[in-house]
């Protein structure tokens, strides 16, 4: 039996995410930030064969670099397996070349963002490829630490409170159990 892939996420929470693509018709999907593939998977294992499906990581971007690349690489050669046009871009996602090579392959009907959740790369990521799709989503809206906090920072919270005012439609979907992690807002362009 085949080991359950790494999964970032609040099983809720990804789930809610797919059952909103699939609502949406979703057939080609952009994910910026896979890690093990674990949310690439479990979101486009729900949309129809066929549907284009994007990846963009940063080499050596995380601690568990020789894992995280071999499990990534995996869970592109088992989407096309399956039928799906899979890609994956190797790079940092601000970088002109990886905008570049995404566009190439866009546009696309959602782009959820989950890379660097610093405020300036948030930032960049949604003004780079949110123009590229009809719905974006981000991870970790709800991320929420006391101020003493020392870790990994995570702007995406202050990040999401300002554009989901922006008249947009859109949704929360924060179901993790902590209330202090995780969280995914989507947005819809239009
Ligand atoms: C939180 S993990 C993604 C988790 C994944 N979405 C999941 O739920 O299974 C963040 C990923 O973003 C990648 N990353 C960080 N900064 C990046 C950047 N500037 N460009 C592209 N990828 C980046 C890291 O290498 C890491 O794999």
């Amino acid at each position: 039996m085949e080991p359950p892939m790494k999964l970032l996420q609040d099983d809720a929470e990804i789930d809610g995410l797919a059952d909103i693509m699939v609502r949406e018709g979703v057939k080609s999907y952009l994910e910026i930030g896979s890690k093990f593939g674990g949310s690439l998977l479990r979101v486009a294992e729900r949309l129809p064969a066929g549907s284009r499906i994007v990846s963009v990581d940063l080499p050596k971007g995380t601690k568990a670099w020789v894992q995280s690349e071999a499990e990534l690489k995996a869970v592109i050669a088992k989407l096309r397996l399956k039928g799906f046009d899979a890609h994956m871009i190797w790079g940092d996602s601000t970088a002109k070349s990886v905008i570049d090579q995404v566009r190439a392959l866009g546009p696309f009907d959602a782009v959820f963002i989950d890379a660097n959740h610093t405020l300036p790369y948030v930032e960049k990521d949604f003004s780079n490829y949110g123009p590229m799709a009809r719905i974006v989503a981000f991870h970790d809206i709800a991320w929420c630490r006391a101020p003493e906090w020392v870790g990994t920072r995570i702007d995406v919270p202050e990040f999401w409170e300002r554009i989901k005012t922006s008249g947009r439609r859109y949704a929360e979907l924060k179901l993790c159990p902590t209330a202090k992690n995780n969280g995914i807002g989507v947005l819809w362009q239009g």
